[in-house]
């Protein structure tokens, strides 16, 4: 029998996450309910298969494969939901919400895609709906943007928030490796699923950046809204170059502000060696903010794994257990007054990234023979795109080929790919074989 005065928690999910959450609340030295001020206790967890061997081991009756057994359950008031993906996920927090449950997820997807209607729902049904873990793993960059840094307009948000990724260019750049031997390694050590996708095509940093800029700007970001462009295309020659040119290339997110509206985009970029963000390496996420007020703010940490993701979800489970425990005067910790619930209250509008103005960097392959240069400059001169630099790289005997570097000075995007569609039908060139775009 629950205690009267106890707080109940159902987890959904008992993987990398959920593990290091159970763990943390069966601890009886995490103090957790000394923190909140009444008992919370872990009541049911929900897992796919009932058989499995777990660890941490959970007493067994804890363990459930049907949702009914937590969402029917009244002595349970939050839900943890670290099952991941849009479905049964999205299904089972949407039926927690509805029967007046809190919630606290680490679904990026559920929240990316259904944000709105999830915190209508939150809403509606005066109930707590928090999703620190959404993003960033143990950096606490959602919590920041829905309360501490809510004075300011945010000019931009810049991060490295795709572990995976981000070890594959650390490994291509330090190793000299090729993409495939990166991201085989990235497997191997368990950092990037068999089917590497959602990470190598920018889809889930996409879900994550939709949520950050959602958040910052007030407004509803589908992950459609952002553009993406993966990294698979990346050599060691392009490490090199922008090595000899000072720059890292990291696998950024960047939301920017400009004249009413926002460009998101996840991409490969170049960024300054002695940047911060140039020296996040390995599995490290990082976001910096630029706000009106704050200026620059780094975050930097963990933005993966059980035990840096399980505090983020413990966090705001302790955050609702306390809005709990203050008794019904408590408003719930919801951010349904945000713009992200409604589609109405949307203050910026998302700008196409061909409005994007940049600097950018483009390798090419092109016949080793006099002329081939004033051909391209040609081009982009008509196109409005000042050079700001030309390096001729290695010249291929064999093939007659040799491969040119060039960087330019902030030009429009649009007309950056309007003037590559033309330079690439140049009989003298051979392939456009990169482009980037620097962020300085
Ligand atoms: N892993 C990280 O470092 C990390 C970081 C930040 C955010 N997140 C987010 O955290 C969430 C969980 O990730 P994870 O890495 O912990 O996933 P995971 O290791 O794959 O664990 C998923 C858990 O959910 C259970 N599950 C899956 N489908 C289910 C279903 N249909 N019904 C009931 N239970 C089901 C699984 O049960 P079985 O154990 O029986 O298979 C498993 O316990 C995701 O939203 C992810 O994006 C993860």
């Amino acid at each position: 029998m629950p205690e009267p005065d106890e707080i109940g928690i159902g987890l959904m999910g008992l993987g990398v996450v959920g593990g290091g959450v159970a763990s943390a609340l069966l601890d009886p030295e995490s103090a957790i309910s000394r923190k909140v001020g009444r008992p919370v206790t872990l009541r049911r967890v929900l897992v796919r298969d009932g058989s499995k061997e777990r660890n941490p081991a959970i007493p067994r009756e804890l363990l459930t494969t049907n949702p009914e057994d937590i969402l029917d359950d009244p002595g349970i008031h939050i839900v943890a939901e670290v099952i991941g993906g849009d479905q049964p996920a999205t299904r089972y927090l949407k039926d927690a919400l509805s029967s007046g449950k809190n919630v606290v997820t680490a679904n990026k997807e559920a929240v990316a895609k259904h944000g709105p209607e999830l915190m209508s729902l939150a809403h509606q049904n005066q109930v707590s709906l928090l999703f620190e873990a959404s993003v960033g793993g143990g950096i606490p960059i959602v919590g920041c943007l829905m309360n501490q840094l809510l004075a300011n307009d945010i000019r931009s948000i810049r991060g490295i928030i795709n572990g995976t990724t981000n070890f594959i260019l650390t490994r291509m750049a330090q190793d000299h490796s090729s993409f495939e031997q990166a991201l085989s390694e990235a497997q191997a050590r368990g950092y990037a699923e068999a089917d590497p996708t959602n990470d190598v095509d920018g889809i889930d940093a996409g879900y994550k950046l939709s949520i950050l800029a959602s958040l910052a700007y007030h407004c509803r970001f589908q992950p459609d809204d952002i553009y993406r462009q993966g990294i698979s295309s990346l050599e060691a020659n392009d490490f090199r170059y922008a090595g000899e040119l000072g720059y890292a290339i990291k696998p950024l997110a960047i939301a920017s502000y400009s004249h009413g509206a926002v460009c998101a985009r996840v991409h490969p970029a170049l960024v300054p060696l002695d940047h911060m963000l140039a020296k996040v390496d390995g599995a490290y996420n990082a976001v910096e903010v630029e706000g009106s007020l704050c200026g620059n703010v780094l975050f930097h940490g963990m933005g993966a794994g059980r035990f840096p993701t399980a505090s983020a979800v413990v966090g705001d489970l302790i955050e609702v257990a306390r809005a709990l425990a203050g008794g019904p005067s408590s408003p719930p910790v919801t951010f349904a007054q945000h713009g992200m619930a409604s589609d109405g209250t949307a203050t910026v509008g998302v700008a196409p990234v061909d409005d994007l103005t940049s600097k950018y960097y483009v390798r090419l392959t092109v016949a080793d023979r006099p002329g081939v240069l004033a051909q391209i400059a040609n081009i982009l001169g008509d196109e409005g795109i000042s050079i700001a630099s030309v390096i001729q790289k290695d010249s291929d005997p064999e093939q007659q080929t040799a491969g040119i570097v060039i960087t330019t000075h902030p030009a429009l995007e649009s007309s950056v790919q309007k003037s590559l569609r033309r330079v690439r039908v140049l009989d003298v060139v051979r392939e456009v074989n990169n482009l980037l775009r620097i962020e300085d």
